[in-house]
């Protein structure tokens, strides 16, 4: 798998508790993505599938209570977003027979679900929370 689908700093977000599960599945990625497809048994791919899976939806789960509690407008669209993107991998990798195959799959999804979704989508988070903030400093200065 090419560099390129490593942790870049440019997908940093600014929000600690996000960016750094973020930095997490990028390093469960690279652990499937580094298998030897010829040596891996069937068994070790499917339990760091298991563990991506269940770690993809945590993280899901914590972004959206974020998104919650900075009252993100557009959270049920993102939400949406998230769903699609769990149905996606699953579809994606249970319809993988071989190692190599969900590794080839992989490297579409992690583009697709992971990448630019942080950069399109998780971006507009951290705009609304810094423009809240804005707002929240600015008021602040009115009362001084
Ligand atoms: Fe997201």
């Amino acid at each position: 798998m090419p560099h390129s689908f490593a942790w870049r700093e440019e997908y940093r977000l600014g929000i600690n508790s996000i960016d750094q599960q973020h930095r997490h599945l990028f390093e469960i990625v690279e652990r499937i993505a580094k298998l030897d497809a010829a040596s891996s048994s069937k068994e070790e791919l499917r339990q760091i599938l298991g563990e991506l899976s269940q770690y993809m939806r945590e993280h899901f789960s914590d972004e959206e209570s974020y998104m919650e509690s900075i009252q993100f407008p557009e959270l049920e669209q993102h939400r949406k977003i998230h769903q699609d993107i769990i149905e996606f991998f699953n579809h994606s990798i249970s319809n993988s027979p071989t190692i190599a195959m969900i590794q080839t799959k992989l490297k579409f999804i992690i583009k697709k679900a992971l990448i630019e979704h942080i950069v399109s989508e998780d971006i507009k988070i951290k705009l609304y929370s810094m423009k809240k903030k804005e707002l929240v400093d600015d008021y602040s200065m009115d009362l001084d």
